[in-house]
Parts: C-alpha cells; structure tokens; sequence
C-alpha cells in the first residue's frame, strides 16, 4: 500500500518515518496536528505496537489525541506531564533560521504551548514548505468569539504600520460557519504575502486584547525533517549547524494504514 502513495504523501511519510529515530524509549512526546504529524502518530503507533516502544503522548488537538489512541499510543494531558522530552509537529512554512508559520490546521495554540514546554522541538515537512521570506502561507491569529471584529480592526490598522506586502484578513469559515477550534476560538488568517521581521509582527499581534496566540513560531524549531517525493530526506539541525542526509527504504506495511481504513 505504501508504493501507492503520491510524491507529496511520500515525503510526508518519510520525513515522518525519520522523525522516529529521535524518540527513545520513556520519552514524554508531544504530538502535533495535521497530515504530516499523522504519519508520524502512525509510525509511532507503529513502534508501539510491534517494537514495544514504550512512550506517552501529548496530543495537540482532539484529533490527533483520537488517532494516537486509535494506533495504541498512550495519551496524556500537558498538565500530567508537565514537561516533554520532545514535541514533532508539521508547519505550513519554514524559513533558514526554522521560523515557523503554523495553524493551517488550526491547532495554533495548543501546538505552541507544547512545543514549547519541550526540550526540543522537530517539524516534518515536505520540501515545498520551505520558504526564503515567511508570509506567503496566510498566518493563522486565534482570537475570542468576543468582538472579534474590534479584533480584526485593530489588527488591520496594526498591519498598515508593519513590513508586509499584504494586509488583507479573513475569518477563517467551517461551511457557513466560523471554524472554532478546541479552545472555542475563531482563526483570522492574515494574507500578508511577504513578513518582512515576522519577530516583530509577533510580538505586536500578541498585544492587541482579544488575539489569544499567532501562528508565528519564533525561535522554538530545532530541528526540520525535510522529505522528498523521492523517498530522501534531510535532517537540518539549526544549533549545531548540520545536515544529515538520508533514504528511507520503506517496506509495504498494511499495519501504517489501518486507520485510514473502513
Ligand atoms: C496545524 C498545523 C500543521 O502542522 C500545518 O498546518 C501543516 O499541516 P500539514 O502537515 O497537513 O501540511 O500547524 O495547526
């Protein structure tokens, strides 16, 4: 079954698979949201199953905390753990420097809280996630139900005053319908093309009353697992500097796919 994945899934799942070379046994893992961050759910699951690798996971959203149960990981809360060895979670860009724009998926908040109550945080990601410049993916702002069009003004008069391209807003919708996320929030995606000091759009967001947390994960990656629709993958390490290039040589496993089953 795994031959039959198209290129982009393929790099998801070998940057995933690679992934797992950091987790040991013991670990306190943090769990990210997303396609990406499933196939590592999977393979871990996976290890679980077949390896006895014994872990426990903190999931970042209620789906992923659903599908780590499902693949037989076991589940814990941040507030049981308290503190992790390491989180994994995908991004929807990375720049040279793995700053982050995350919340495609809309898990932003509790991503960021894991990721950094974490010794160390991994991204998974195919190769098209990585940009020069932050900003062409729309960035992610949760913000409270309450007024939050007041919220989306001052966010727009903000931006008019910031180094970006664009400054177009919009609520991100679920059918007619605000999407709301685990935490009962509403998602601002921000198009701003181009984040010309996304340090600085962050720490500015964050000030405005009713924005809860930015997509914008400065300075919290370490580490960035790129996969390849070839099967390679590279694993750029931003502290001490290097790359690592491998091939993951995966092997038909029914066992990866269960959950994707009827
Ligand atoms: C969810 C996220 C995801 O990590 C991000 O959207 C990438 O998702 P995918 O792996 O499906 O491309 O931030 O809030």
């Amino acid at each position: 079954m795994a031959g039959e994945l198209s290129p982009i899934d393929t790099a998801k799942f070998v940057a995933a698979k690679r992934a797992c070379d950091f987790v040991e046994n013991g670990m306190k893992v943090g769990l990210g949201t997303g396609s990406t961050a499933a196939w590592l759910v999977r393979c871990l699951g996976e290890m679980v199953r077949e390896d006895g690798l014994l872990i426990k996971g903190v999931p970042t959203s209620a789906r992923t905390a659903a599908l780590a149960r499902d693949v037989g990981i076991e589940v814990m809360s941040l507030d049981e753990a308290k503190w992790l060895d390491l989180t994994i979670d995908g991004a929807d860009e990375f720049d040279g420097d793995l700053n982050l724009i995350k919340g495609g998926g809309g898990a932003l908040l509790q991503e960021k809280i894991v990721a950094t109550a974490s010794d160390q945080m991994l991204v998974i990601a195919d190769i098209s996630k990585q940009v020069d410049t932050l900003g062409a993916f729309p960035l992610p702002v949760e913000l409270i139900p309450f007024g939050w069009q007041t919220s989306k003004a001052l966010i727009e008069e903000m931006l008019s005053a910031m180094d970006v391209l664009g400054q177009r807003t919009s609520l991100r919708m679920n059918g007619d319908a605000p999407f709301v996320t685990d935490e009962g929030n509403h998602i601002l995606d921000l198009h701003l093309n181009r984040i010309g000091n996304a340090r600085q759009l962050a720490m500015t967001l964050n000030q405005i009353p009713g924005i809860v947390e930015n997509g914008l994960f400065m300075d919290i990656c370490d580490v960035v697992v790129v996969g390849y629709g070839d099967g390679r993958v590279e694993v750029r390490d931003i502290n001490d500097g290097t790359v690592q290039e491998d091939r993951i040589n995966f092997v038909e496993s029914d066992n990866l796919f269960f959950d994707l089953m009827d």
